[in-house]
Parts: structure tokens; sequence; C-alpha cells
């Protein structure tokens, strides 16, 4: 199967001035992440504060370039598409935000929410528009009086909805969904994440789902890739990240993961210091100031992404084999 998604190694830097006087410095936000994705499957991005999941999802939706790398949306290079081919692109892959309520004009019905892609993009007649938003509402579960209503008359999980069924209407082939439930409760966010697993099942569209939680993806992902600095360190099926992780850092973030089993005994991996700063972030593996395994090679070589049976991991003791991969 072909990839509807794909990212070679994609970069991003940010010139930043850090004092009156002193010269602009890079932020290596992104340091090349690759991925592909196939139609209809979701693919996680987990990572802490900082790790450089939205300037991904940035780059995904073509709202920044990117410093160096590739994106392919549907078998295109995005960097060398001409205008209308980039504009056919922009519309294959839409954002869902954390908030929705500020892509949201307050004045603005739901209904003609709704409409407006299909007013600026399509040249549907009026009726036609009102009949594929109610249709897009029936689908994500919003009453047909809903449409007359405006965005600050509804609730979080509502809004959540609202924004889904906004960034559907031009029949993309790729939702990036930023934390798209972590602002609501965790009753409203099951219902949320069901509704996507429904809609993905229906539409057969690819979701890239960016989560700070990994217990939030458990359900939803078929592959998880867990970043780290800017850096991709574990890729993998959702089955084999969730039972054998392998990467120190991801073995850390499952361990801070509530179980459904309160039986299950599960040891506490406490991750030391705060992720460095992308100004100057360290030498050899990025993340081995706070690595329980690190070892001198690791302080000055950074180890590369090891691909073996679909997983990839970017470790010196996992390539050396030399650390217990017992489930956490
Ligand atoms: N426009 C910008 N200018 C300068 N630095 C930026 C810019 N955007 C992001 N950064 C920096 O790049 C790094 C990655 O930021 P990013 O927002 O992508 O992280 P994140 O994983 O989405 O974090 P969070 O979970 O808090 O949303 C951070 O150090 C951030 O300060
Ligand atoms: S390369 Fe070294 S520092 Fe980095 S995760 Fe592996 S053991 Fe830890
Ligand atoms: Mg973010």
């Amino acid at each position: 199967m072909t990839a509807v998604l794909e990212a070679r190694a994609l970069k991003r830097d940010y010139q930043v001035k850090r004092g009156l006087f002193s010269e602009p410095a890079a932020v290596k936000a992104l340091a090349g992440v690759s991925f592909s994705l196939e139609s209809g499957k979701t693919l996680a991005i987990v990572g802490e504060s900082g790790s450089g999941k939205s300037t991904l999802a940035r780059l995904l939706t073509l709202i920044e370039v990117p410093t160096a790398g590739a994106l392919l949306i549907d078998g295109e290079d995005v960097a060398h598409a001409d205008a209308a081919t980039r504009g056919r692109l922009r519309r294959e892959i839409q954002m869902v935000f954390q908030n929705p309520y500020g892509s949201l004009n307050p004045r603005q019905k739901i209904g003609k929410a709704l409409e407006e892609p299909l007013l600026v993009n399509t040249s549907l007649r009026a009726k036609e528009r009102e009949a594929a938003a109610r249709d897009m509402m029936r689908k994500v579960g919003l009453r047909p009086e809903f449409y007359d209503r405006y965005p600050h008359m509804f609730s979080g999980g509502q809004r959540q909805r609202i924004a889904i069924a906004r960034a559907l209407m031009l029949k993309p082939k790729i939702l990036v969904l930023d934390e798209p439930v972590s602002a609501l409760d965790v009753s409203i966010r099951a219902q949320v994440l069901n509704l996507l697993a429904a809609l993905q099942e229906e539409l057969q569209v690819a979701y890239v789902f960016i989560s700070h939680d990994l217990s939030v993806v458990r359900h939803i992902a078929d592959r998880v890739m867990v970043v780290y600095l800017g850096h991709a360190v574990e890729t993998g099926s959702r089955d084999a990240i969730f039972s054998a992780p392998q990467h120190p850092y991801t073995r850390a973030l499952l361990s801070a993961t509530p179980v459904a089993d309160p039986q299950a005994k599960k040891e506490r991996i406490i991750l030391s210091g705060e992720l460095p700063s992308p100004f100057n972030p360290p030498r050899g593996c990025s993340f081995h100031p706070r690595c329980p395994l690190a070892f001198d090679r690791c302080r000055v070589e950074e180890p590369p992404l090891d691909v073996k049976q679909g997983r990839e991991v970017a470790c010196w003791a996992v390539a050396a084999d030399s650390i217990d991969l017992a489930p956490c």
C-alpha cells in the first residue's frame, strides 16, 4: 500500500535573538524526523512538552516550511509541486487543535462555520453547502438544531466535535490532531476518541495524533513514535511499544502511565532533570543527561535509528542488546 503521508528527515530550526547585543541563535525544534503513514491508519506522536510535536504538526500541514528534509502528501513532493498542486495538497491535510474555541469565530453560527471551507474552496451552491454541513453534523453526533447556534453555546466536547467536523468538510485524506483531547474531562475524552475511531472506519482518513500522554493513544494508534528533544527515539506498532518498549525514554514514559489493572506490578522509572534546552542540545545521545543506562559512548556519539522487524530505536544500549527488554 502506498503512503498517503511521508516525512523524510524533516528538520526545523528557529532563529531567535536571546539578548539585545547577541547574534541570533538556532533553536533546533525538530532534528530530522521520518515516517510514513497509510490511508485509514493512525500514527501517534508522543513526547513531553517542548519535544517538537507542534512544530512537526505545523510542517505537516504546510503552515511552516522545513529547514531541511522532504514532505510527500499523497505521493507528491510538496517542495517541488506547482502552486495548483500545493493548493490541492493543502486541502488534503487538515488540522485539529487542542483548543477549538480559538479557531472558531464567536460571531459565526456553527452551520456557517462548517460551510465556510466549501464556500472558499468549491463551487457548491448554498443549498448543497448546507446539506453537506448538516450531513457532517450528523456524522460527528451534533443535533440538527445546533446548526443556528454560536460557539459559546457549546461544551468543550461539543466544540471539539465541531472542530473535527470543520476539518473534515473538504474530505481530506489526513487529519493532524494536536492534543485534541488534552483539555477535555476523562469521560468526554473517551467519547471524542470513540468518535475519531468511528470516523476513521467510515471515511478511511489517516490520523497523525499528537499527545504528551501515552495512555491517551493506547486505543487509537496503529503505530507510535516517541520523540525527545526533536528526535524520534523509538517507533513501532502500538502493541510492540506498549508490551515491550525498548528505548529507556519510552520505558520511563510508559512506567508513568496509569494501567487499568490495579493488581499489575509496575516499576516506576523516575527521570531525573528536565528536558535540556534545544538551543544547546547535549552532545552524543540527547537523552544521556537523564538516562539511567548512559555510558561513555552515549556522551560523544549520537545513536542512529536502528531498524529491526518494523521497530526503530535510537539507543546504543539497545543496539548492543545489553539491556533487559522485559516488559515494564
Ligand atoms: N516560533 C518559534 N520560535 C522559537 N522557538 C520555537 C518556536 N516554536 C517552537 N519553538 C521551540 O521549539 C521547541 C519545540 O516546541 P513545540 O511547540 O514544537 O513543542 P511541543 O512538543 O509541541 O510542546 P507542548 O507539549 O508544550 O505543546 C521548544 O523549545 C519551543 O520553545
Ligand atoms: S544511547 Fe545511551 S544515553 Fe541514549 S538512551 Fe541509549 S543508553 Fe541512554
Ligand atoms: Mg505542542
